[in-house]
């Protein structure tokens, strides 16, 4: 399954909260038949969410999986989140990376296990502002790519998200011609060094809203978006899904 617009909640709603994002998304959206579209809440919300978008395309993930299962007091398992109906994970936000000090060799690990367990992925990457400003963006994001997936057979429907750390929460964004450029890099890495050849689709995220989605979506390498912010607001989440539909290619 292929997800282009998935929602990122972070460590965000209320059981009360949820359901007007529901009735606020519902009524927004243009395509009631929508299959690429997701959204991951925290993992208490993952039951709730599931029954209330049974009648919706919606997709849920979750935002992150353990590596593994058994003791490991306060994991949460693949398996745990798959037996609740979740099909797919964010691995790798570089929020997992900076505050709970996730690796890339430790990244590799859940990605191996997910991979065995045939659970989707979205891989996150992204470099930090010293990088971008030093234009050594591409060499960060390649170390990142090579240490966590080199020689690993992906699966069908894994995807990268391509989040430059600076760009996350600020409201500031990478030149658009830039992205496009660097998905194209990332679809060139990930080719190159998995095992199968494969290319995934790489979706954008950092600041993305409304008002600066169609021009991300109209780049030929930008294959859709993982929104933070601007999806804790049903309203707005749909009306970027509407954006990403009618992005005419
Ligand atoms: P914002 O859209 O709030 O910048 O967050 C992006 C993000 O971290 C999604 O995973």
């Amino acid at each position: 399954m292929s997800l282009s617009i998935i929602g990122n909640w972070k460590s965000n709603g209320s059981l009360e909260s949820n359901k007007s994002w529901i009735h606020d998304f519902k009524y927004s959206i243009n395509d009631p038949e929508i299959s690429n579209v997701a959204i991951c809440p925290p993992f208490t919300y993952l039951d709730q969410m599931i029954s209330l978008t049974s009648n919706l395309g919606l997709s849920i993930g979750s935002q992150d999986i353990d590596s593994s299962s058994g003791a490991r007091t306060g994991s949460i398992s693949i398996n745990a989140c798959k037996d609740i109906g979740c099909c797919f994970s964010i691995v790798g936000h570089s929020e997992r990376r900076e505050i709970f000090g996730e690796s890339n060799m430790y990244l590799r690990q859940k990605l191996i296990t997910a991979q065995e367990s045939g659970f989707q992925v979205i891989f996150c990457i992204g470099e930090p502002k010293e990088q971008q400003l030093a234009g050594t963006t591409n060499n960060f994001l390649e170390k990142q790519i090579i240490e966590s997936l080199s020689d690993l057979e992906l699966l069908d429907g894994f995807t990268i998200a391509y989040e430059p750390i600076w760009a996350i929460g600020t409201g500031k964004i990478p030149d658009i011609k830039d992205i496009n450029a660097t998905h194209k890099f990332i679809k060139d890495i990930v080719q190159s060094s998995s095992k199968n050849n494969f290319t995934p689709n790489v979706l954008y995220g950092g600041s993305v809203t409304s008002k600066n989605a169609e021009v991300l979506f109209k780049e030929k390498y930008i294959d859709g978006a993982l929104i933070g912010g601007a999806s804790l607001n049903g309203k707005e989440f749909a009306e970027i899904a509407n954006i990403f539909k009618n992005r005419g290619f």
